[in-house]
């Protein structure tokens, strides 16, 4: 296992060898950390797509990318064993410091090993019921789980994985799942047990700090079942945390298409209303935007008013990711890449500084007759 995880001095460092990408670096979590991150989730969990990825994380990490990002479900945990191969390779290579680079996961959903085994249900009765991972009354929607014993065991998993002893950022995955299932008070009293879990991780050194990656939770009205409060979630960390607690992060999706994180004020703070990223903003918490591309879709074909507004870059990926890391309250966008192309056009992108409040607002402008 690597020793160590990312630094101030570190990521310091790593920024000063990219004088070329202006406006790359931003500070977040104590951190130098670059607009783009790179994502692991989609592909196929197969020997050919671990290679691809191995290849692209290689290039994003030479190339001014210093936030790589999966899950230890992704592909069924090859997402984050190939993360582990491309890391240890370049630090064996001398090209790269543990210190330099900051690597975020996520645990709250079953996972394989691999691949999906003959019989999944015995898999899953032999791995987790058998040993009292999993109770009875656990697991929600057939699929995930966030209880402190669960947890524990795909932070072992994941340390093990990427083979790195200090994870910088745990998240638990879409914690909104649970709310289909439980009542709100219910909920909460599973989030600050899954707190004190991540408290104490933190406290052991196995990981930075923690936060909530998700998916509809901070992009829905406050009136709808799914709805995380920012606010709820905050005040839980500190009564377990304290003061100095370490939720420090999220994860939302946000691109051209979903701009609900500054455009939905659904986060009640001091008797009014914000939005995810300006309440965020000033709780400290870092904000990753996951899809800046929507999944591929905003990569071609983007309306004129778009191409005119961003018209000194060389693609519609790149224009969208410069809407996503311009945004104020982003810190990262997350772009998933597995091919090594895809990341040089999206590094193109960090060659620009981030746009203008002006260059923004012309998105929102009346388009002329
Ligand atoms: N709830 C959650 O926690 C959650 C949900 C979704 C995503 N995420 C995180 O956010 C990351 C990003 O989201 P995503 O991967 O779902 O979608 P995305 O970043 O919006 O899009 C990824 C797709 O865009 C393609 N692409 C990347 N760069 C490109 C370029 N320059 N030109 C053309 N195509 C390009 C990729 O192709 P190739 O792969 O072939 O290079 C891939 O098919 C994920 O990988 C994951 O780490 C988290």
């Amino acid at each position: 296992m690597l020793k160590g995880r990312a630094t101030a001095e570190g990521t310091r460092a790593y920024a000063s060898r990219f004088p070329r990408l202006p406006g790359n670096f931003r500070p977040m979590i104590g951190l130098d950390v670059s607009s783009i991150g790179i994502g692991t989730y989609l592909g196929e969990p197969d020997e050919e797509t671990d290679r691809e990825y191995e290849g692209a994380i290689a290039a994003a990490l030479r190339g001014g990318i210093n936030l790589v990002d999966t899950a230890v479900n992704y592909r069924f945990q090859r997402g984050e064993r190939t993360i582990g191969r491309a890391i240890a390779d370049l630090v064996n290579r001398g090209e790269l410091r543990r210190e330099e680079v900051i690597v975020a996961t996520k645990g709250g959903y079953i996972t394989f090993d691999g691949e999906v085994p003959p019989n999944p249900r015995a898999w899953f009765e032999q791995q987790f019921v058998r040993s009292g991972i999993v109770g009875p009354n656990d697991m929600v929607e057939g699929s995930h789980c966030m209880t402190p014993r669960w947890l524990t065991a795909m932070l072992e998993l994941s340390r093990a994985n990427l083979g790195l002893e200090t994870i910088d950022i745990y998240y638990l995955h879409n914690p909104e799942t649970q709310l289909n299932a439980v009542p709100r008070a219910e909920f909460l009293s599973r989030i600050r047990e899954a707190f004190e879990m991540l408290e104490r991780a933190a406290a052991d050194g196995k990981i930075g700090v923690y936060g909530t990656a998700t998916w509809n939770g901070y992009r829905v009205a406050a009136t709808e079942r799914a709805w995380l409060s920012l606010d709820e979630l905050w005040r839980v960390a500190g009564e377990v945390g304290g003061e100095h607690h370490h939720f420090r992060a999220l994860q939302l999706p946000y691109n051209l298409a979903m701009p609900e994180a500054v455009t939905l004020a659904n986060q009640p703070v001091n008797q009014q209303r914000g939005t995810t990223l300006a309440v965020a903003s000033a709780m400290g918490i870092g904000v990753c935007a996951s899809a800046s591309l929507l999944q591929g879709r905003l990569a071609k074909g983007l309306p004129p008013i778009l191409r005119e507004a961003f018209d000194r870059f060389g693609s519609d990926a790149q224009r969208s990711i410069q809407f996503v890391r311009s945004t104020p309250g982003i810190n990262v966008a997350l772009v998933g890449m597995k091919s090594a192309a895809h990341v040089a056009d999206t590094l193109a992108t960090a060659a620009h500084p981030p746009a203008t409040q002006e260059q923004l607002m012309k998105l929102f402008q009346p388009a002329k007759s």
